[in-house]
């Protein structure tokens, strides 16, 4: 499974760009705020940064502004991937941007159906939001289960990218349906790595080790 990170904050993807860990980066309009920077400035900043796909996402509404925003997004650097929302407008857009030669990331999906619009829209990604789902009660690891399920029957080329992660249960439930990709917030990424278990080991190894009044170096 690939990792990205969900996030527009130049320093935590570097902490974590050091660490191994990332292999591409998704931002949106509520990430670009965050961030308090201009979107062209940051997002050169993180695609100089990270040799795998950054998502950047378009604003407008109707398939021509958006075919025109993708465009001009995509100019920042080659790895950029176009985002743009599962609206009939948007699926235009992935269409034409994908037939020039862009990688496209559709989202806001939130049901198999639009997840095979997409496909056959010719998307690179797909983003089905688990958490959005989990939010008002419905069950968002069922729809990479069925995601996985449809792009498998037809050997669709669209990688699934799990979206809108909330815990580390995402991570690995969404790994072990399938999905080719997670896109992590950070504080959730640098929570893989935590165990009580590790710790509570880790603290008598060192007691010990304490006590036997060695040094390895
Ligand atoms: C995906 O690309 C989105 O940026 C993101 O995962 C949305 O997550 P949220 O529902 O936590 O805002």
């Amino acid at each position: 499974m690939k990792f990205f990170v969900d996030t527009a904050d130049v320093d935590m993807i570097r902490e974590l760009a050091e660490l191994g860990m990332v292999d591409g980066v998704t931002t949106n309009p509520s990430l670009i705020r965050k961030s308090g920077r201009d979107i062209k400035t940051v997002t050169r900043e993180i695609c100089d940064m990270i040799d795998g796909p950054v998502s950047a996402e378009v604003v407008a509404t109707d398939a021509d502004g958006m075919i025109a925003e993708g465009r001009h997004l995509a100019e920042i650097a080659p790895n950029i991937a176009i985002k743009v929302p599962l609206t009939w407008a948007g699926l235009k857009a992935c269409r034409v941007l994908t037939a020039e030669g862009k990688m496209v990331n559709v989202t806001l999906c939130f049901s198999a159906a639009q997840a095979l619009l997409a496909a056959k829209a010719g998307a690179t990604f797909v983003s089905p939001f688990i958490g959005r789902l989990d939010d008002i009660n419905l069950d968002g690891m069922e729809l990479i289960a069925e995601i996985r399920e449809i792009y498998d029957n037809y050997d669709f080329p669209t990688e699934i990218l799990a979206a809108s992660i909330r815990s580390v249960n995402h991570v690995v439930t969404a790994a072990r349906i399938g999905a080719d990709i997670a896109t992590i917030p950070p504080q959730v990424l640098r929570k893989l790595a935590d165990h009580p278990l590790t710790d509570k080991g880790l603290a008598a190894f060192l007691a010990d080790w304490r006590e036997t009044g060695q040094s390895i170096l």
